[in-house]
């Protein structure tokens, strides 16, 4: 039987084979566990070749840890973190950032998935009143969760406002490879460069089975981290099997052709939905989601043959992943 495709998400994919492949290279005797072992280093010595040798680089297992732990390392529980209403820190966590840092989340309303320093303007009041969660990060996702890219002058203009009023940048890389290619940038150049503080960077979604990690540009902020990570229950002991795939996507840009990949398909997807009449696209593709408007018969049907979820059911729009 054909293997079966769907349009979910990203993480219904399977792993990338050369992912697999050092995976299983790893398996070869024995190595202390916890991190203390030649493949992390060897990660880690990846990760300091995209970003530079001045960072602090922690695995976790999953992206709502890496965002959840980065914010925790960036905050005190008096405090709040600013991102928008459609942020999966916000919507798509269970709460888990705010039960772990104890910060208040003030979600901005957002059409297009952004944060605009207008917005965030908006949301920062209450500063050195006793009485109010003192906003300390913005949060912004990038890819966003509705598949438009921030431009690096979005991105260095939020990071101006936030080190201007004594806050920092976050940033939800879940998809950091799909935006960094979108944009033609490095990886480099798509965060640090740009002013971002702690990034979550995403491995899953880029054809890992499992890796995702916490990247701290300021590394002030990562005195703690070992403690937090592992009070956070993200500490893995066989550290090398998600150490290795992170090694075999930051080599000969594998991080890059994956995601152009998947850039190019949903490139396509747009293209030829939008030959259908009744098929309107509602936020701009600019990397691997397609978000469409399609008539309300339809969306069962074509689940039927293709799985994808209802983005917004009032208005009968669907996000097609690639
Ligand atoms: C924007 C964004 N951030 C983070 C995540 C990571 O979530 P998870 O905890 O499922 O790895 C996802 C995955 O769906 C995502 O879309």
């Amino acid at each position: 039987m054909k293997p079966a495709r769907s349009f979910a998400s990203d993480n219904n994919a399977g792993v990338h084979p050369k992912v697999l492949q050092a995976i299983s290279s790893a398996n070869q005797g024995h190595v202390v566990g916890y991190g203390d072992d030649p493949y992390t280093a060897a990660a880690v010595g990846k990760f300091k070749q995209q970003f530079g040798s001045d960072i602090d680089v922690f695995m976790v297992f999953n992206g709502t840890a890496a965002n959840t732990l980065g914010l925790k390392a960036m905050t005190e529980s008096y405090q709040a973190v600013i991102c928008t209403d459609a942020a999966h820190i916000y919507t798509d966590e269970c709460g888990a950032p705010e039960k772990f840092t104890g910060c208040k989340l003030i979600p901005i309303t957002t059409t297009d998935g952004k944060l605009t320093v207008e917005s965030v303007r908006h949301a920062y009041h209450g500063v050195g009143d006793q009485h109010h969660v003192q906003p300390r990060a913005i949060s912004i996702t990038q890819v966003t969760e509705m598949g438009t890219v921030y431009t690096p002058k979005e991105v260095r203009d939020l990071a101006r406002f936030a080190h201007q009023h004594d806050m920092l940048l976050h940033m939800d890389g879940a998809r950091i490879a799909n935006a960094a290619v979108s944009l033609g940038l490095t990886l480099r150049e798509a965060t640090r460069d740009l002013g971002v503080d702690v990034l979550s960077f995403g491995g899953t979604k880029n054809g890992a089975m499992g890796a995702e990690a916490v990247v701290f540009f300021d590394r002030k902020l990562c005195r703690d981290f070992l403690y937090v990570r592992k009070q956070g229950m993200q500490l893995a002991s066989k550290m090398r099997f998600i150490a290795v795939q992170f090694e075999a996507l930051l080599t000969n840009d594998l991080w890059r052709k994956n995601a152009e990949h998947a850039n190019r398909m949903a490139a396509l997807l747009k293209r030829e939905v939008s030959k259908i009449r009744q098929v309107r696209i509602v936020y701009k593709v600019e990397a691997n989601g397609v978000f469409a408007q399609i008539p309300r018969q339809a969306i069962a049907k074509l689940q039927k043959r293709y799985f994808f979820y209802v983005w917004n059911e009032e208005e009968a729009v669907v996000r097609w992943m690639c």
